[in-house]
């Protein structure tokens, strides 16, 4: 669904390294994780928490949160609104992830 326009149409904008699920991957400066995800050939970046199925990005604009991603340790992070940076550590987001409120009993 999604492809990077070949090399010799882009602006040459900087590699940026990232992990990705540990393995290292060479963004573009000024990708968001979501596009860089996509590019890495990755077309699900979280599962369901009610069934598991994979999910991907899809509007690319904040709207849909099928991008969820875990970034640097962050869980329910937007892939789609978080531009990509040096050293960045994305995972997949398997399932719910702890939102980090407590609700009282
Ligand atoms: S791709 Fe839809 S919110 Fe990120």
């Amino acid at each position: 669904m999604f492809r990077r326009l070949p090399d010799e149409l882009l602006t040459s904008a900087p590699a940026v390294t990232i992990l990705i699920d540990g393995r290292p991957f060479a963004a573009r400066a000024g990708d968001s994780v979501a596009a860089a995800l996509l590019a890495s050939g990755r077309p699900a970046c979280r599962t369901t928490a009610a069934s598991g199925d994979p999910r991907g990005p899809f509007c690319m604009m904040g709207v849909c949160f099928d991008c969820l991603v875990v970034i640097d340790g962050r869980a329910n992070q937007q892939g789609c609104l978080v531009a990509v940076a040096e050293g960045m550590e994305v995972e997949t987001q398997k399932g719910a992830r702890d939102s980090g409120i407590r609700r009282r009993t």
